[in-house]
């Protein structure tokens, strides 16, 4: 990063917090925080973002000493340079999440060690990180505001948590109504972590700094748009929550749809959080409810060694839940009449990718027979990438046209990349108060209003998904559901990307 940015990102986080934080990670002995939260605040601390006095308190309700802590903590750390002083920075406290001496007790740790650090008004900055269960989640949150939130003239508190939030709208209007009453808006961040991903971040870039881009981002040039996760691991050791929640609550209804938000939204009116987030609820109201007859589900079953989603102990015998969803959203606006946006997720599927590709429309009237369509493919991950596929001659005496790519790959361009972890970059965010990659209230409200419908018929009807085997492409039908929308899948020889032979 050039000294300039890292200079301006850290005065932000200084101007926040005036030198000092403590962060509370609750649910510190659980997988998510040693996964991610934890390697996140390390990795901020190691590069220099962390206020000069950061304390970090593990909280959870399983009885660790110091040692099995700090093991569990550090297991995915990968630079190790600086753990041991990052070792001393953290320590834990046991206790329930549903009693008000844990809560006393915390607070009387946090107040201690900000005594002994001598923090003045202004620097007790505190931030919960709630790395719960949703079922932990309220009890925690009105424990800590009745005796751990901090008063306004020490020092911000800010609560950042972690979804499902909620079910459906019903619910998650609950949850919402729950948390307005313990903390103000400002106060609070609602992790989608797909929004601290580079190349996400880069749509808004790529769509309102890039001229060439503008006269073709709508109805007339572009034919559909393809959003797609697939993961090659099923379900095994998490059934019992997936089976509550199927992949269209678990990755579609926030990380597809937010994606989806930033490449069909209109231009924001500025580029500060609020006028951002407008822009993605203006666009998520357009968005009609999706349809069951525009939706194919699928649940994986055993092959090539590996077990089938029902074969987890954990999953009831008869459970219907799809592990698998391919879907088809209409936005009734002008730019976008017309156009299906299909997204598709699974687990246990043939590779491990997430991507858009937008499709662009036959060319009118065209003279070349051979060419194929434009596409546009933003490549989440792995190896982010985005790439650009048009046809051009084949190079020396043939005329033949062949389709080619203009090739951003990110590894073969940028000399000393660094992407840090999205985490990394939304905690970040918490810290230099910049909300506009947390999702808003109203903008939650909206995303599931487009789903709690067919989640609803789903199972009241008890929908039968289609079965597909573990490590392929999905169910059978996929292709035909696919070309129901008018995409187009380029006949016998595949595309090679990111290097192509031209003896084919
Ligand atoms: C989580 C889902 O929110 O996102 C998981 O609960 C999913 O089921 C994960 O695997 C995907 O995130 P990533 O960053 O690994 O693509």
């Amino acid at each position: 990063m050039a000294a300039a940015d890292q200079k301006e990102l850290q005065d932000a986080v200084d101007q926040q917090m005036k030198g000092a934080v403590t962060v509370i990670v609750f649910g510190a002995s659980g997988d998510l925080a040693g996964k991610k939260t934890y390697p996140a605040l390390y990795n901020l601390y190691r590069t220099g973002f962390m206020p000069k006095d950061t304390h970090i308190i593990g909280y959870a309700r399983s009885k660790l000493d110091h040692d099995e802590y700090i093991r569990r903590i550090t297991a995915h750390i990968k630079d190790k340079d600086k753990e041991e002083e990052f070792i001393k920075m953290t320590d834990y406290v046991s206790g329930k999440y549903d009693e008000d001496e844990s809560f006393q007790k915390l607070n009387e740790r946090i107040e201690e060690l900000e005594e002994k650090r001598g923090l003045k008004p202004g620097q007790k900055n505190r931030i919960f990180y709630m790395a719960l269960p949703p079922s932990v989640f309220e009890p925690v949150a009105e424990g800590l505001r009745k005796f751990v939130y901090g008063r306004k003239e020490d020092g911000h508190s800010r609560i950042v948590i972690e979804k499902p939030f909620g079910k459906d709208t019903e619910s998650c209007t609950e949850l919402l109504n729950n948390i307005k009453k313990l903390f103000a808006e400002e106060e609070v961040y609602r992790i989608d972590h797909y929004l601290g991903k580079e190349m996400v971040k880069n749509i808004m870039t790529l769509r309102f700094a890039n001229m060439f881009l503008r006269p073709m981002w709508c109805a007339e040039s572009i034919d559909n748009v393809q959003i797609t996760l697939k993961e090659p691991f099923g379900t095994e050791g998490r059934g019992g929550y997936f089976d509550e929640y199927n992949i269209i609550r678990d990755v579609m209804q926030n990380h597809l749809l937010q994606v989806m938000s930033l490449i069909a939204m209109e231009k924001p009116k500025g580029s500060d959080p609020e006028s951002i987030r407008d822009a993605k609820v203006e666009l998520l109201r357009c968005v009609q409810p999706v349809k069951l007859h525009d939706t194919l589900l699928g649940q994986y079953v055993a092959a090539n060694g590996k077990p089938g989603y029902k074969d987890d102990d954990t999953v009831p015998k008869d459970s219907i839940c799809p592990t698998f969803a391919a879907m088809v959203l209409f936005i009734n606006n002008k730019r976008w009449q017309d156009v299906p946006f299909i997204m598709k997720a699974g687990k246990a599927l043939d590779n491990t990718k997430v991507e858009v590709r937008i499709q662009f429309k036959d060319m009118p009237s065209g003279i070349y027979e051979e060419a194929v369509r434009n596409e546009l493919v933003i490549r989440i991950q792995p190896d982010e990438a985005m790439y650009f596929k048009f046809n051009s001659k084949n190079p020396g005496l043939s005329k033949r046209v062949i389709t080619t790519d203009l090739d951003l790959t990110y590894k073969d361009r940028y000399k000393d990349m660094r992407i840090p972890d999205a985490y990394e970059t939304l905690i970040l965010d918490v810290l230099r108060s910049d909300h506009a990659n947390f999702v808003r209230d109203d903008e939650l409200d909206a995303a599931w209003k487009i789903f709690t419908p067919l989640l609803h018929q789903i199972d009241r009807d008890h929908i039968q998904p289609h079965t597909y085997p573990y490590g392929s492409r999905g169910p059978k039908d996929l292709d035909c559901f696919c070309k129901r929308y008018g995409v187009q899948r380029r006949g016998d020889v595949p595309y090679e990307w990111p290097v192509q032979s031209l003896a084919k």
